[in-house]
């Protein structure tokens, strides 16, 4: 078995790191102690905050035996290779355009601050090169030997993943087409996420300037099979994710192929995760029909880019219906709307808020995470 089959074995269940609050270190644990693979999501989260979440899951699993869990990193633009240099040249066309672009979608958001009372962040602190404290968190892995380290929202560079291999750590990087696979491959991936359109959050399309793919799950999944082969040094574990919600879920993907399920919204009601109130009202009323759902009872979800400037699926409210015209162009536009869902979340207010889900939401179940790890395995 090689080093990331070893280290990830036959654990079916993954709980997907979930940034923005519902991924403690409180529900890591209780996931690898339950026999899945637990994470804690370093996007948006200061290194010293994320440096103590490794420790208190390391603490809590003490004595657990193979107390495997993992940390995912959000790759920012300038060490996302899937950019090209060109359009991150300060001052380039491109640059000035994006810049032109957030300008105009902030004057657009002008009456939702005044409507909210906030204030928008200005011009100057909206920087498209804004690193999240990627550096640090690489030294973290590093000086720590975080077991599992996975990259979303783009592929860092091959000497990235030379240097946490040295490290010791497993790497994964999630992806959402076949080419996209391989180039991971390429860098020095040992696990992937094959991301599919159904996936809650953030798709984690390596150009942030591309239209994500439409390719359903198990179609994408035997698409990246095909490109990495079967029964060669890259047939690397796959693992499968986007509105997989229960055990024949999660049993689909095995018979398609992956090594396990990595499940987001089937956990955001979880005892243990730190998920808001208002997310969980909201999804607690998708469950039983009675808001954010279809007629027929399924979760009523859309894809946009309102709310941070990179395409995610959560579900339908009013702010996505009538803020259509936001640029690609993460963080800035996560950075700008701060404010407001800062305040519509304390105002109780659903619809203007960004609500994170896949297309299984009306599945989801309030349980301990032991639970949701029992009606996830096959
Ligand atoms: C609330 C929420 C936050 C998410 N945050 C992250 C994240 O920080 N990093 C990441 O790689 N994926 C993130 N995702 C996407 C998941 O990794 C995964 O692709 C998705 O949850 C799978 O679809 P499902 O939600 O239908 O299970 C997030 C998903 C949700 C629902």
């Amino acid at each position: 078995m090689s080093g990331a089959g070893s280290l990830v074995g036959d654990r079916a269940v993954v709980a997907a790191p979930m940034a923005g609050g519902p991924s403690t270190w409180q529900l890591a644990a209780a996931v690898t102690r339950a026999g899945g693979i637990g994470f804690l999501a370093a996007g948006m989260r200061p290194v010293d905050r994320l440096v103590q979440d490794v420790a208190s899951t390391r603490g809590a699993l003490e004595g657990t035996e193979h107390a495997v869990f993992g940390v995912n990193l959000f790759v920012p633009e300038p060490a996302n290779t899937a950019v090209p240099g060109d359009r991150r040249a300060p001052g380039s066309p491109a640059r000035r355009r994006r810049a032109e672009s957030v300008r105009r979608y902030r004057s657009g958001l002008l009456a939702e601050a005044r409507r909210l009372g906030v204030e928008l962040p200005g011009p100057e602190v909206l920087d498209p090169d804004a690193m999240d404290g990627w550096e640090a968190k690489l030294e973290a892995a590093e000086a720590g030997a975080w077991p599992l380290v996975t990259f979303t929202f783009g592929l860092p560079a091959a000497s990235v993943f030379d240097r946490l291999h040295a490290a010791g750590s497993v790497l994964g990087v999630t992806v959402t087409s076949a080419a996209e696979a391989v180039r991971a491959l390429d860098h020095g991936a040992d696990v992937l996420c094959v991301q599919g359109p159904e996936a809650g959050g953030h798709r984690s399309v390596h150009d942030p300037a591309a239209t994500p793919g439409t390719t359903p799950l198990m179609t994408l999944l035997a698409e990246v099979r095909a490109a990495v082969g079967t029964g060669t040094a890259r047939d690397v574990p796959l693992w499968a994710a986007g509105g997989i919600m229960d055990a024949a879920g999660v049993g689909g993907v095995l018979d398609a192929g992956a090594t396990a399920a990595q499940c987001g919204t089937a956990f955001l009601l979880a005892q243990e995760a730190g998920t808001s109130p208002l997310q969980r009202t909201a999804l607690e009323r998708t469950a039983s029909g009675t808001g954010f759902a279809h007629p027929d009872g399924s979760a009523r979800t859309a894809l946009t880019r309102a709310y941070s400037g990179r395409w995610a699926r959560g579900l339908d409210n009013r702010f996505m219906r009538e803020h259509t015209d936001a640029p690609a162009a993460y963080p800035e536009v996560n950075v700008l709307t701060g404010p407001l869902r800062q305040a519509a979340t304390a105002a109780g207010d659903a619809e203007s808020v960004s609500l994170w889900a896949g297309v299984g939401a009306a599945a989801v179940r309030a349980a301990p995470a032991a639970e949701i790890v029992r009606h996830l395995t096959p």
